[in-house]
């Protein structure tokens, strides 16, 4: 999709099934390459940066293919080329997961140093030195980091900051390593709990993801499984988003709840009404939103994820809120399409301030990475007149069928 536009009408009615979690299933596509094995991954969503790992698999020698719509099979029997390079890191940096999966499995990885991206800089300095402590050799050499280790030793390493993937590259690494390994400052998604899952399905013996302390207890043999992904709390916060702007009732069905806790809660405080149900999460939203003040944090706190979709919500809010964004300190870039629609929001450091105005005004804009552009079409259900979104192609990276899913519920969206 190049294009996307959005001509705001009245409210949105009905279900949107919500996808499996991008975050998630890229690093069970990354556990993958861990054994020799024929895997069958389910609830896997349709969208680019999945056929990107797909690309990256294949490129290290294991066979992708899809069983139906949304079941993968990757096949990890064959010989394995321990290297990602850099045409496909450089497309998505979650192929970085690689790097501890081939470590386990090879002794050794040769992938491209991801660069900085969209939202500033993005190192992986803490991946690196706990591989390290886990006794790694690393070195960077003409873009490329070459890790070694003929056999991994468990070590107790302790985070800095409780970064999503480094948390993940040790924990698929710590898997096959002798002894224990203790991270301690983990990260606590719920997607690392769902690799957790996965692993342990395979033989693997991981005790505390989800918690701060993940202890991982090395074994010499894992197996292949199958596995359903768990659903996407970031498509869901997003579809709650647009239904803030445009109005309405919705299910997001398959949606968790649990996993949306407070984000849920800050849109309770914004005036929408949003509850558990069986089928998924409920939602409704009848009046202009209210002003709160909002901080990323690491899970369970409220995602950096989140923010753009909200701070284009509260652009329309009554009042003024400020918001705080915690985690990736360049990732700015969609305020000034904002402003562009109309959007009184100024940017001190990593803190905005964000007057509320009544209503956006439609525009051409452009989204610069996922979020933004879930930012942007969020805006666009709250503004007077059409919306262009242009490099829309970002959305179809992280959300499947978006414009078709809005369509069902009755919005007047197209993409080209
Ligand atoms: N950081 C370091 N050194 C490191 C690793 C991280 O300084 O070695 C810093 C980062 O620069 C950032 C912070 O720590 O400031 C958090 O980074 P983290 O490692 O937790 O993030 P990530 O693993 O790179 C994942 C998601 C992101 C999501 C973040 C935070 C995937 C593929 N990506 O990134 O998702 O924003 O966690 O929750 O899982 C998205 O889906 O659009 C997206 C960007």
């Amino acid at each position: 999709m190049d294009q996307m536009i959005v001509r705001p009408g009245g409210a949105l009615q009905g279900e949107i099934p919500i996808s499996g979690a991008k975050n998630s299933v890229l690093k069970l596509m990354a556990a993958t390459v861990l054994t020799p094995g024929r895997f069958v991954i389910r609830n896997v969503p349709r969208i680019s940066d999945v056929d990107w790992m797909a690309d990256s698999l294949v490129a290290l020698g294991l066979v992708v293919d899809w069983a139906d719509e949304h079941t993968m099979t990757v096949d990890a029997t064959g010989d394995i080329t321990p290297e990602a390079p850099y045409h496909l890191v450089e497309q998505m940096r979650a192929s970085t997961a690689l790097l501890g999966a081939l470590l386990a499995r090879c002794g050794e990885a040769r992938i491209a140093m991801p660069g900085g991206d969209d939202f500033g800089d993005r190192p992986i300095d803490m991946h690196l030195r706990g591989l390290e402590e886990l006794g790694a050799e690393i070195e960077l050499s003409h873009g490329t980091i070459v890790a070694k280790a003929p056999r991994l030793t468990g070590a107790r390493v302790v985070l800095e900051y409780p970064s999503v993937g480094a948390t993940e590259n040790l924990l698929l690494a710590a898997t096959r390593a002798e002894g224990v390994t203790v991270i301690e400052n983990a990260a606590r998604e719920p997607e690392i709990a769902d690799l957790a899952a996965f692993v342990n399905r395979m033989g693997a013996r991981v005790v505390g993801a989800g918690s701060s302390t993940v202890t991982i207890t090395g074994v010499d043999e894992l197996h292949s499984v199958e596995h359903e992904v768990i659903p996407d709390r970031v498509e869901a916060a997003t579809y709650l988003a647009i239904l803030g702007a445009a109005r309405g009732e919705l299910l997001l069905r398959g949606a968790r709840h649990g996993d949306l806790h407070l984000l849920a809660r800050k849109l309770g405080d914004m005036g929408m009404r949003i509850s558990p149900d069986a089928a998924g999460v409920w939602a409704m939203a009848t009046g202009r939103p209210v002003a709160v003040d909002v901080a990323t944090l690491p899970y369970p706190g409220i995602a950096t994820d989140y923010l753009p979709m909200l701070i284009a919500l509260l652009s329309v809010a009554d009042g003024t809120s400020f918001a705080t964004e915690n985690l990736f300190q360049g990732r700015f870039r969609y305020v000034g399409e904002l402003t562009r629609m109309g959007a009184n929001i100024r940017v001190e450091g990593h803190h905005m301030a964000v007057r509320g105005v009544e209503r956006l005004s439609g525009a051409p804009v452009r989204a610069f990475d996922i979020r933004a552009g879930a930012a942007l079409v969020v805006a666009a259900f709250a503004a007077e007149g059409e919306t262009t979104i242009h490099d829309a192609h970002h959305l179809d990276r992280g959300y499947e069928a978006m414009v078709g899913r809005l369509v069902a519920v009755g919005a007047d969206v197209v993409g080209r």
